[in-house]
């Protein structure tokens, strides 16, 4: 059966976002873009990251409360440097230019932007020469700001008015309120601005006259009347893993849709420990969600024995999770919608990045390509934390809502060697208590990802006078933002002696705890 060929809108994309005020973020090749549109959510501003090839047309077409246009890694003097529409300028929209948006718009209407050989980087002193619309009266006169350029802006096109200065650089901010046009050479967005959130909010305010209405209250009225719209009176499947994103993609379409939606838990026997139980519970449970729990544990470990290779692994549990998803699918006949947990960052790196390309092999949940369902995908437009907020909104507990990252072929890519039904059982008790002394240490939201990985050697070991030969269990626990990159945690010394000696007395076949001190790179998260 189905096919995810096509795709269809989210809650919030083209068509339906035109009844919301949105902000576009123009993308100029910052590394920032993304961060300025959660900063523009966080001040309850819907904003979606528009390539800087729109046109001025497209804006209009678009009719957005105001534009942003990030920084970007070039020079405007360079060769090929990316522009944008001047006619963009005269739409009437309100515009804000950060960093090398500033340039542009300094640039494109008649100033000058120059390599002065005094390019800033980092905390940097800001001092605001007249308040304006962007600096409110009230905010003290002297600043400190987050730089990062080389080339500066040393004169204002006409019409504008500079409103702050650094040692270095004449023209540090500039306004123009009557076309309603903004720049900050400084970036705003990141955390080392302080008054960064108060300024962007003063742009959203009072130069765009956004209202803050954005909540995830509206997010989720919004988002339910679209999946009705979309889904009309027919049925809807959705494959839940146990992870955050499909369980808060399940809940909001029950929301919209209530019975008209089953979801379909395979339970490949490589899960946490109470994880299935959990599942199960929220969903059928407390939710009310009619679910088919598949209890497929003998057939993957069937389909495992004797595997050992890492690659083989993922794909010999890839292929048989896709059969026993269809088979389970399959006797929903009438279904002619699937769920998918796709968030806002896959759709804006999908396809382009390497960030995407990983990730799809990383998605062991993936469907065939021959389905021949519609997605369905409620949360396209939305953050990670903000699906986090949206879940807590509906009512998912804690243990789902703030799950770390689990991987789709589960504790298998925990286990070096073969994955046998008494190995994962070692493991999982092994995890379990990992991850509950982390919780007691009150670190969990602290750390990216703390979990057991089940070694393939066995040491020789002394336990009452008896000799032991068993596996260790390394213990992994690591900071990260995004798990691109990653360091290990600096796990307290007491926390560490706890996880070995509960480790060690009270799962059976394990008699030495060690702790990986890589970071990634070199080394990745998971052993495989
Ligand atoms: P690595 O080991 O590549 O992991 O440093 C980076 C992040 O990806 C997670 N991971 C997966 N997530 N399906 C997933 O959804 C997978 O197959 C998978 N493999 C690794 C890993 O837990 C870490 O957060």
């Amino acid at each position: 059966m189905a096919a995810s060929g096509r795709r269809a809108a989210g809650p919030l994309t083209a068509s339906a976002s035109s009844d919301v005020e949105t902000v576009l973020v123009v993308d100029f090749g910052a590394q920032y873009a993304q961060l300025i549109a959660r900063r523009v959510r966080e001040a309850r501003v819907y904003s979606e990251i528009v390539p800087h090839t729109i046109t001025a047309a497209e804006v209009a077409e678009r009719n957005p409360t105001g534009l942003i246009l990030s920084g970007g890694p070039k020079s405007v003097h360079v060769e090929g440097a990316p522009r944008l529409d001047p006619a963009v300028y005269d739409t009437g929209v309100p515009v804000l230019g950060i960093c090398y948006g500033a340039q542009l718009v300094a640039s494109q209407l008649g100033g000058t932007v120059a390599p002065t050989g005094r390019g800033e980087f980092g905390r940097t002193g800001l001092d605001i020469t007249e308040p304006g619309v962007l600096f409110d009266a009230a905010l003290p006169a002297h600043q400190t700001v987050w730089m990062s350029h080389n080339d500066s802006i040393t004169t204002a096109p006409e019409g504008f008015t500079v409103t702050a200065r650094t040692a270095d650089v004449p023209v540090a901010a500039l306004e123009n309120p009557d076309r309603n046009l903004y720049g900050v050479q400084f970036h705003p967005e990141v955390a080392h601005t302080p008054a960064g959130q108060e300024i962007l909010e003063r742009f959203l305010y009072e130069a765009c006259g956004a209202r803050p209405t954005w909540t995830m209250t509206s997010v989720i009225e919004q988002s339910v009347d679209s999946i009705r719209k979309q889904v009309g009176g027919d049925r809807v499947i959705c494959g839940l893993s146990g992870g955050v994103d499909s369980a808060v993609a399940a809940a909001l379409v029950h929301k919209a849709v209530g019975p008209q939606l089953t979801c379909v838990f395979v339970d490949t026997g490589l899960m946490r420990e109470g994880e299935g139980d959990q599942v199960v519970d929220t969903f059928r449970r407390h939710q009310g969600i009619e679910l088919i729990h598949v209890r497929a544990e003998d057939r993957f470990f069937e389909r495992l024995a004797g595997v050992t290779d890492p690659e083989e692994k993922r794909l010999a549990i890839g292929e048989l999770f896709i059969r026993v998803f269809e088979e389970a699918a399959g006797g929903i006949s009438d279904a002619r919608f699937l769920v998918q947990g796709t968030l806002y960052p896959d759709v804006i790196e999908s396809g382009t990045s390497d960030a995407a390309r990983i990730k799809s092999h990383h998605n062991v949940g993936g469907l065939p390509e021959d389905m021949d369902l519609e997605l369905v995908e409620p949360l396209r437009d939305l953050f990670k934390d903000e699906v986090r907020r949206v879940g807590e909104e509906l009512g998912l507990p804690d243990e789902i809502v703030w799950r770390q990252p689990f991987p789709g072929p589960g504790l298998a890519v925990r286990i070096v060697g073969e994955v046998t039904p008494e190995r994962a059982a070692i493991l999982r008790h092994a995890d379990a208590i990992v991850r509950e002394e982390i919780k007691k240490a009150g670190l969990e939201r602290e750390i990216w990802q703390a979990f057991a990985v089940l070694a393939d050697i066995r040491t020789v070991g002394v336990m009452g006078d008896e000799r032991t030969y068993a596996y260790p269990i390394i213990v992994r626990a690591v900071t990260s933002e995004d798990a691109m990159t990653a360091d290990w945690a600096r796990l307290p010394h007491e926390l560490l002696e706890r996880l070995s000696n509960r480790i060690i007395g009270e799962v059976d076949g394990v008699n030495r705890v060690v702790y990986d001190i890589t970071s990634k790179p070199p080394g990745t998260l998971e052993w495989e």
